[in-house]
């Protein structure tokens, strides 16, 4: 009995020494020292001890580039082009890369860690990302489960940004602060206010955070960032689509539009489960009026008879298919979860819209 409760004080006394030597080995090994980061041929450089990510890297120095998913590589969005060292691409990092990002050297920055000097190419519209302080000015439950909030910036006082656009609001976690990303409602005009429309994900970090926000509560965000881009020629129609906080741009898109162009001409397609799920259609009726170019179609997929539905059924990309003209130059912005996009993508495809013209953000 006693020799082997010996023999397993050995053993583990045994473990605890290796596990000690690999600990001090990985930490001498993984002593990069400093490393310096030069940002396009020079225009920003920066030294930084190595072993960190490239992304938390340019965070310190408050280049915000965007990152969806804090940092957890699995959005695909923190794409930088690495110029010189780095080291070899990742197999965290492949899945997001087209065959020309892969041979140009594209690189997911919160997989790639700094371990040798690097230059690395960032869009010019990327070094303008601020980070901002605002304060809660206004929330409103838009359904049981989403909610508008508006924000009145406080540093910097005013943002410019283009329609569809997102933020990326940091919330505390239980392991230290994430980000996440929510599109911009507000109009490009408002440079005061940002407002978003939020919907809370059971368990969900961030729209917890947001949903438990109250009038004059401070917040912290970066932004704008997105690759929306509105043709400023009033003859390309616009085609809106999205479900649940999808809305969320292409409320930006329409009030942006009308403001500027009262007679361009502009489709809402919006899909909801049911009444439940309905929000902002009086305003939309309204501004139809007001802009007869404008035509609203909510469709429901699950009516209940209380709801006394006259509209369309069944999911949106049919209503899309049922109403959607295909003549006509048109660029189309998609919002929403990945089976509406595709599905809706298929349809408008199959309507002569070229893929430069058809813009999504997956949510
Ligand atoms: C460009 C962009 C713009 C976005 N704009 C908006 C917006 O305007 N409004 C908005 O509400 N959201 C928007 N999102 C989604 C948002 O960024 C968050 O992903 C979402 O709010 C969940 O974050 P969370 O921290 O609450 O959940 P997490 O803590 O990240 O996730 C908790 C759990 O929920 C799951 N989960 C995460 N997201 C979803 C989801 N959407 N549905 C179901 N389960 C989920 C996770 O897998 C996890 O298991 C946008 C995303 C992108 C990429
Ligand atoms: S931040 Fe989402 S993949 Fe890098």
């Amino acid at each position: 009995m006693i020799a082997a409760v010996t023999s397993v004080g050995i053993t583990t006394a045994i473990f605890v020494l290796i596990s000690i030597i690999l600990i001090i080995a990985e930490k001498r090994l993984a002593d990069y020292g400093e490393c310096t980061v030069t940002i396009n041929d020079g225009a920003q450089m920066f030294e930084r001890t190595g072993g960190v990510t490239l992304l938390s890297a340019l965070y310190e120095r408050k280049i915000f580039i965007p990152s969806a998913c804090g940092g957890k590589g699995s959005c695909g969005y923190c794409k930088v082009t690495v110029v010189e060292g780095g080291g070899q691409i990742l197999p965290t990092e492949t899945p997001f890369m087209s065959r020309a990002e892969l041979i140009g050297g594209v690189r997911l920055a919160c997989q790639l860690k700094i371990k040798e000097d690097l230059s690395i190419r960032l869009p010019e519209e990327l070094l303008a990302v601020k980070e901002y302080r605002a304060l809660v000015s206004r929330v409103r439950e838009l359904t049981y489960d989403i909610r508008e909030v508006t924000f009145e910036l406080v540093e910097p006082a005013e943002i410019k940004h283009r329609p569809g656009q997102y933020v990326q609001i940091m919330a505390p976690g239980p392991d230290g602060p994430v980000f996440r990303a929510y599109s911009i409602s507000s109009p490009v005009s408002d440079h005061t206010h940002v407002q978003l429309i939020v919907r809370l994900v059971p368990g969900g970090i961030a729209s917890t955070y947001i949903h438990n926000l109250s009038e004059g509560d401070e917040v912290v965000f970066t932004g704008p960032y997105g690759e929306f881009r509105l043709s400023e020629n009033p003859n390309v129609e616009i085609v809106c689509v999205g479900g649940g906080a999808g809305m969320a741009p292409i409320s930006s898109i329409i009030r942006s539009t009308y403001e500027r162009w009262p007679d361009r001409r502009c489709q809402l397609y919006f899909g909801c489960r049911s009444m439940r799920d309905v929000f902002y259609l009086e305003d939309f009726e309204k501004l139809a009026k007001d802009h007869p170019n404008f035509k609203v179609h909510y469709a429901l997929s699950e009516p209940g008879e209380e709801d006394k539905w006259e509209g369309d059924t069944g999911f949106i990309h049919l209503s899309v298919d049922k109403w959607l003209d295909p003549r006509d130059r048109k660029q189309a912005f998609l919002c929403g979860p990945p089976p509406m996009i595709e599905a809706v993508t298929e349809v408008l495809k199959a309507k002569n819209l070229a893929d430069e013209d058809i813009f999504y953000d997956k949510f």
